[in-house]
């Protein structure tokens, strides 16, 4: 498989649309300095995409960010990779179309990268996606998908759906490799995307990993970071410390051997540090 060159490189997504393999996730990041600081400094390091949603209230901050980045690195909108998120309120037809338009003005723009529904409701996804269908033949939405959903959700989805998703962004770390999802989202053309891949931190004293880290002379997050891409999935780590930006991007110049993703790939324990997609109550 190709593996991404460096932080601008893309995959192709099932619809042609190119997807950054790297960007910034900003859950839990409040409105206000610290969240226009994190996202500026990511872009002017060259990052080219960031993930948000309704959910995490700072739709607004993060709109000031990009079009400021813009104006301040030079950039075109084109050259940035936007995602965010529906709600579960939000889910439903008329709804979604609503949420939509929230979310747009929200963040400034016209046309959004990549919108997702955030997690697979039971009896309101699909209601969602056909609004998210009509958006993304009216131009408004370049590329839809999904998070949270297991095979059966896609497989439920896809039943109905006229446009297949073309990403689907789940929790995925060494702990968590969910390898029946991934190998279902190959055969199917959608790409997978982690979220948490750094298990929110709780996976910096892995004994196995840091000695991958130190025979590689990389962080404990620079190898786990560099297993997601050449797994080919797509990663949004979060942090929004500069120094912590720059040395989670840097993950370019070195390669995991097939022994060394063996040993990481082999540290699963399906353990979850979020909601279980198949039991959650919000
Ligand atoms: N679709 C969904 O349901 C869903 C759910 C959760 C998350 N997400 C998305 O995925 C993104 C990433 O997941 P996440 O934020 O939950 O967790 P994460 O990226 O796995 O971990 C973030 C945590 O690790 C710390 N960190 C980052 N880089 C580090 C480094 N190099 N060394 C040490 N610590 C480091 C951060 O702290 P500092 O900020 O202090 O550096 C933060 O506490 C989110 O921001 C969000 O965009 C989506």
């Amino acid at each position: 498989m190709t593996i991404a060159k460096n932080l601008q490189s893309t995959t192709t997504l099932h619809n042609g649309v190119h997807m950054p393999w790297f960007g910034l996730g900003v859950f839990k990041v409040e409105e206000g300095s610290e969240l226009i600081e994190a996202v500026k400094s990511a872009i002017k390091q060259g990052y080219r995409s960031i993930d948000t949603a309704a959910i995490y209230g700072n739709e607004a901050g993060v709109g000031q960010a990009i079009a400021e980045a813009l104006q301040e690195n030079g950039l075109k909108r084109e050259d940035l990779f936007i995602t965010s998120k529906v709600w579960n309120a939000d889910l439903g037809y008329t709804e979604t179309l609503a949420a939509f338009e929230t979310t747009m003005s929200k963040l400034g723009l016209e046309v959004l990268d990549l919108y997702l529904i955030h997690w697979p409701k039971a009896g309101k996804y699909k209601g969602a996606w056909k609004a998210m269908e009509e958006l993304y033949a009216a131009g408004r939405i370049r590329a839809i998908g999904v998070s949270n959903f297991q095979i059966h959700h896609l497989q439920d989805l896809m039943q109905d759906a006229q446009v297949k998703p073309m990403v689907n962004q789940v929790e995925y770390h060494p702990r968590l490799t969910q390898e029946d999802l991934r190998a279902f989202c190959k055969q199917h053309g959608i790409q997978l995307e982690a979220w948490s891949p750094l298990m929110q931190g709780e996976l910096l004293d892995n004994p196995v990993l840091a000695e991958i880290a130190a025979a590689k002379g990389k962080s404990i997050a620079q190898v786990i970071l560099r297993w997601d891409l050449q797994n080919g999935v797509v990663t949004i780590p979060k942090s929004t410390k500069e120094h912590r930006i720059i040395e989670n991007a840097a993950i370019f110049d070195f390669t995991l051997s097939t022994e060394e993703m063996e040993q990481i790939n082999s540290l699963n324990e399906n353990l979850r540090v979020g909601p279980d997609p198949d039991n959650f109550d919000f």
